[in-house]
């Protein structure tokens, strides 16, 4: 099974950025750990701070990985281009939050993904990922 994670804006700062809220682990750390715990599954790993390019990589994997595991991040609350990207690729997108978006502020409860998702996971901290590992694995 080939699993796609692909990260949004300002995740690869993970490990150094609000570690109250997203944790104290670097996102390639946390990866190394999936592929430890997982290792039936083809880990993609993609991350951009640019709207564009994450667009670009869902067309890229959108039709031949199994599953997509996207944290769109700040974008998720911005972007009609990423919405629409989801529901034109053939793969399912899971969409996870590392916080629980809405128990935060109310411009993090507007989500242009959840509409086009398979499904959402949200509030586990990296567990999240995992999560959405394990549902495309009993799905
Ligand atoms: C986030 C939540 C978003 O609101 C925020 O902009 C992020 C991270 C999360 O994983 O909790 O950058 O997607």
């Amino acid at each position: 099974m080939k699993i796609s994670i692909i990260n949004g804006p300002n995740l690869n700062l993970l490990g150094t950025r609000e570690p109250d809220i997203y944790g104290a682990k670097t996102f390639i750390d946390y990866l190394e750990s999936l592929k430890e715990a997982y290792p039936q599954v083809e880990f993609d790993y993609f991350q951009s701070n640019i709207e564009g390019e994450l667009i670009d990589e869902l067309h890229r994997v959108g039709f031949s990985a199994d599953g997509i595991i996207l944290n769109a991040a700040a974008y998720t609350h911005t972007s009609v281009g990423l919405g629409d990207a989801i529901k034109a690729i053939d793969t399912s997108v899971i969409e996870v939050h590392i916080s629980n978006t809405f128990a935060r502020e109310d411009f993090r409860h507007t989500s242009y993904i959840t509409p086009n998702a398979k499904g959402l996971i949200l509030g586990f901290g990296l567990a999240s990922y995992r999560l959405a590992v394990e549902s495309f694995l009993n799905a």
